[in-house]
């Protein structure tokens, strides 16, 4: 019997999934942390994204009347630029840029003068330089493959440094803000959506849902502290003015309503096929262990100044 279509596509799904499974075992034995980095997020395809039409890797800030993780995404995205008083002609860095989604949209929205992007994960990097070509952005975007702990870039030499949910994974986030400092000019601003344990009593292992395995496996051990710990830890990198806000209420529970949602939804089947959609629905199935371990995490936006010269 010839092979028919849905045969072929299961039987691609079946080799996706070994491909992703063999990338991540290899990521989870990968002892320096950058390069266990790269493995993990090399390991996410663009087409299995929860998001439909964008390539946001975030849990999305989800305010009222927001019905997609595209649109929550973005007004994360969005939030954050506003924090940060993004203004037009900013020398901007956005570090751990994803696929840079965000990066188009503040240049498009802000019109900063240009924005540099910092990633560790080198296939990344590639599709945000296509996208750049593709959008007619390169004058302004500018990717590059480098480290948040450290950057290949001039001292005094932007307006804003940014960090889109990433900066926990970072080897350590103090060695970030070091950088940051560094290369912010004089009453620069860092701003960053970052997530941490709401009270230094929660145990990092004590996260054990399956969507919440990166907790284990990519928060870097010395990231792992509440936020007063961290305002003292920018206090000690030398940054001034730094304010929190907490905006676990708009993130967390939203998002996994949503991907409980996504994943009973039958065009988002078809997008990412029975293979990965079986592994999805199996990981996804204890929402009680979920709700509890998110109720342990904080999701805060910081924002900090360096002083003026
Ligand atoms: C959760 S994703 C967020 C991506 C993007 N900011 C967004 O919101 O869609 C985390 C990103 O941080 C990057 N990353 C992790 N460690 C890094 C490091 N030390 N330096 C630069 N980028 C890093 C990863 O490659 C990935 O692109």
């Amino acid at each position: 019997m010839a092979p028919t279509r849905s045969m072929r596509s299961d039987l691609k799904g079946v080799l996706r999934a070994f491909r992703m499974g063999a990338t991540w075992q290899l990521a989870q034995r990968t002892k320096d942390p950058e390069r266990r980095m790269a493995r993990i997020y090399s390991t996410i395809p663009s087409d299995y994204l929860f998001a439909d039409h964008s390539t946001y890797l975030n849990y999305g800030y989800w305010d009222a009347g927001c019905t997609s993780l595209d649109d929550a995404s973005q007004a994360l995205a969005e939030l954050l630029a506003e924090a940060s008083e993004m203004a037009a002609g900013d020398d901007v860095l956005d570090v751990g840029f994803g696929f840079g989604e965000q990066d188009v949209l503040w240049a498009r929205k802000w019109q900063p003068r240009r924005i540099v992007g910092l990633n560790v994960t080198p296939g990344q990097v590639a599709i945000a330089q296509r996208r750049a070509r593709e959008e007619q952005l390169t004058d302004v975007l500018d990717f590059r493959e480098g480290s948040a702990t450290a950057m290949p870039l001039p001292d005094a030499s932007f307006d804003r440094v940014l960090a889109l949910e990433c900066a926990f994974h970072f080897h350590p986030r103090t060695a970030f803000f070091q950088e940051a400092y560094r290369v912010l000019k004089p009453g620069g601003v860092l701003a960053v959506a970052d997530i941490m344990p709401r009270s230094a009593g929660t145990e990092r292992t004590a996260i054990q849902a399956p969507p919440l395995v990166w907790v284990a496996l990519s928060f870097d051990d010395a990231n792992w502290y509440p936020q007063d710990v961290y305002v003292d830890k920018l206090l000690a990198a030398g940054f001034t003015d730094p304010t929190t806000r907490s905006i676990r209420e708009e993130t967390f529970d939203p998002w996994r309503r949503h991907i409980l949602a996504k994943i009973a939804d039958p065009a988002f089947r078809r997008r990412v096929g029975p293979v990965y959609h079986r592994v999805l629905t199996r990981r996804w199935s204890d929402q009680e262990q979920l709700k509890k371990d998110f109720e342990t995490l904080d999701y805060v936006v910081v924002v900090a100044r360096k002083p003026a010269a």
